[in-house]
């Protein structure tokens, strides 16, 4: 069952400048949490200022603590960003269904990230290796110092001004490593830019191996009320289903990649 409950902050760290781990207390975030849920959190600034609640994958559980990862982008990650410890969070959560890992059709788990899409990763991580399945990272940022490393395995590194890792795109590396049978019968797990997700959705088409993208929509309130989070399927889903759009809170945040538009 999903929970709103107030959620002191008990550790802040900056890892550059606007991107910032917030670990709180929120023991049933904490304990049910799934890889690949997300919370829907509250920035305040003052009275019902902002109004709406952003959300946030679970970066990290340990104990009765959670943890996301902000990334100052707009008003209310900016609030969220200038939070300190002490300070009280409102966290509904979590929401959204996990990332599918149970699946049989796969045996190395290809994860390929954009940016501050590596919130959903760790938890994918730590998911992975209790069903002991072999791990591969691509890992892309705009540069080095926007790399979020921790809880993550066997890193491979991309940035877009070359400081870090290949100078370049992660998926080039991916593609790469699928032209030389490098990755056994693998499967994509992604999250990050659109441009990103498309690209990666394009690779699983060419080489035909199932491929799970997170999506990052606008969302309002992430429960599948206010309808304002569509995704468009497919046209074998529409004619299987009848349905012409999927939420991306209640549906998603992740879909198989042949399943819908981006
Ligand atoms: C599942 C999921 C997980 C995410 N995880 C992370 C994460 O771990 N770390 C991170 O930094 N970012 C994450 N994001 C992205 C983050 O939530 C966005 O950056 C954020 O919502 C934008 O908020 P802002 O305060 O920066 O921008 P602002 O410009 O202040 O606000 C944008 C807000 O306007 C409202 N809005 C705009 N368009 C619509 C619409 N069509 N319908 C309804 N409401 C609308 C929404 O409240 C939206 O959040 C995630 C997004 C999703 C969907
Ligand atoms: S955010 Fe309201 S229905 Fe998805």
């Amino acid at each position: 069952m999903d929970a709103s409950l107030l959620s002191p902050v008990t550790r802040r760290v900056e890892l550059a400048p606007g991107l910032v781990t917030l670990r709180f207390h929120n023991p049933h975030v904490a304990r049910t949490t799934k890889a690949g849920q997300f919370v829907n959190v509250l920035p305040k600034a003052g009275f019902l200022d902002p109004m709406l609640r952003r959300p946030f994958s679970v970066y990290w559980t340990e104990g009765d603590e959670a943890e996301i990862i902000v990334q100052a982008h707009g008003r209310g990650t900016g609030i969220l960003a200038g939070t300190h410890v002490g300070d009280m969070l409102d966290v509904l959560g979590p929401l959204g269904k996990p990332w599918m890992v149970n699946s049989e059709d796969y045996s190395t788990a290809v994860l390929l990230i954009g940016g501050v899409g590596v919130a959903s990763m760790p938890l994918l991580t730590r998911a992975l290796e209790r069903e002991e399945i072999p791990i591969q990272t691509f890992y892309g940022a705009r540069t080095g110092s926007l790399i979020a490393k921790e809880h993550l395995q066997n890193l491979h590194f991309a940035t877009d001004d070359g400081s870090q890792g290949f100078h370049g795109s992660n998926v080039s590396l991916v593609r790469a490593a699928l032209e030389k049978n490098k990755l056994n019968s693998p499967k994509l797990f992604t999250c990050g830019p659109t441009a990103m997700l498309r690209a990666a959705q394009s690779l699983a088409a060419e080489f035909g191996i199932p491929c799970e993208i997170s999506l990052e929509t606008e969302m309002a309130c992430g429960i599948g009320i206010c309808q304002g989070c569509p995704v468009r399927n497919e046209e074998s889903v529409f004619q299987a289903t009848g349905r012409r759009y999927r939420l991306v809170c209640t549906d998603g945040p992740s879909f198989r990649s042949e399943e819908v538009v981006i």
